[in-house]
């Protein structure tokens, strides 16, 4: 199923790294949020990372372990990857110590990515919640450096609260931008926060919107509880299953099919996924 997805990008790519990290060292870490950084990483050896937006890395610390974070980047940006981690635990808090010029391991990139060649022509919805906007971004900037392979860009970002809004100043930019459309709204506004943006969940700034069911495909990341309410939201809109495309978030260890810690039935998230179409998972129980 991931093939089919990977191969639509029609861009030869040499095979991944499975088991062997290669050597990154980081160029600059911005502060996104309090629990959030942005890391730009270039490969020690100088080449590529290949990463398409959809994919994730597998990251290693020595002595200290190993996590799947999503491509961040476009690889039409240049030569190196961005990564925007939130520190949870042991590894993630860790990654949030690096300062620039430490070096650090990476396998992949792994998975299936956004399907930026079937979309091509086609209406793009790209929606996120919190975390999600991480591999998100990765799609809008393609979006935007490829803006004549496609149609309208409509961008929709919900945070729980302006404080937890990551890439402050892009989406600022991509509002003023000709090139898209983007929202953003908050679940909540605490006393004594300065926000003059949208207010509420982020199904609020669906409804509005007029969508082509037959020329638009909607794209979706985020936390668990927002997909049912999303894609209720897409199906009111007559949007097909086949035309919604979500990234599943699961526990990975190996990365590259070999563990099974990731598996959904018969499908491992991370070489059949993380990026499936509506239609392909919905017989899967509990995919989302
Ligand atoms: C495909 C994919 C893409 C991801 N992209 C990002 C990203 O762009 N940015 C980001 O900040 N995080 C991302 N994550 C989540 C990130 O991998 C986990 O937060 C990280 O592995 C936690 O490791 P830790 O040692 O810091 O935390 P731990 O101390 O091990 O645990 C802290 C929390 O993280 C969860 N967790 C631990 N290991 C994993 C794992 N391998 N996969 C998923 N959850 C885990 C645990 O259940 C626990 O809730 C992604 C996960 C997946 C599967
Ligand atoms: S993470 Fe090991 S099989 Fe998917």
């Amino acid at each position: 199923m991931g093939t089919e997805i990977a191969s639509q990008t029609g861009e030869e790519q040499a095979p991944p790294p499975l088991y062997r990290p290669f050597a990154c060292r980081v160029e600059s870490v911005e502060d996104l949020t309090p629990a959030e950084k942005l890391f730009r990483l270039v490969r020690v050896d100088g080449q590529s990372f290949g990463q398409k937006p959809g994919q994730f890395m597998q990251v290693s610390l020595m002595g200290i372990g190993e996590a799947p974070i999503s491509v961040s980047s476009s690889p039409t940006r240049g030569n190196y990857l961005e990564l925007g981690v939130r520190a949870t635990g042991t590894m993630t808090e860790a990654l949030h110590r690096l300062q620039p010029g430490d070096e650090l391991g990476m396998r992949g990139p792994f998975g299936t990515c956004f399907p930026v060649d079937a979309m091509k022509g086609r209406d793009l919805l790209l929606i996120s919640g919190g975390c999600g906007m991480a591999p998100m971004r990765a799609l809008i900037q393609y979006a935007e450096d490829r803006r004549d392979d496609y149609g309208d860009v409509t961008v929709l970002y919900g945070a729980k609260s302006p404080d937890d809004v990551l890439y402050k100043s892009e989406l600022a930019a991509w509002q003023r931008s000709e090139k898209l459309t983007c929202q953003v709204t908050v679940d909540n506004v605490p006393g004594g926060t300065c926000w003059d943006g949208d207010v509420g969940l982020i199904t609020k700034l669906i409804g509005p919107l007029t969508i082509d069911p037959g020329t638009t495909t909607a794209v979706i990341v985020g936390p668990p509880i927002m997909y049912k309410f999303v894609i209720q939201e897409l199906y009111d809109k007559c949007l097909p299953a086949e035309n919604i495309v979500v990234s599943l978030e699961r526990y990975m260890k190996c990365g590259v099919g070999k563990c099974g810690h990731c598996t959904i039935d018969h499908v491992y998230c991370c070489i059949d996924g993380p990026v499936f179409t509506l239609d392909q998972i919905a017989s899967l129980k509990g995919a989302l």
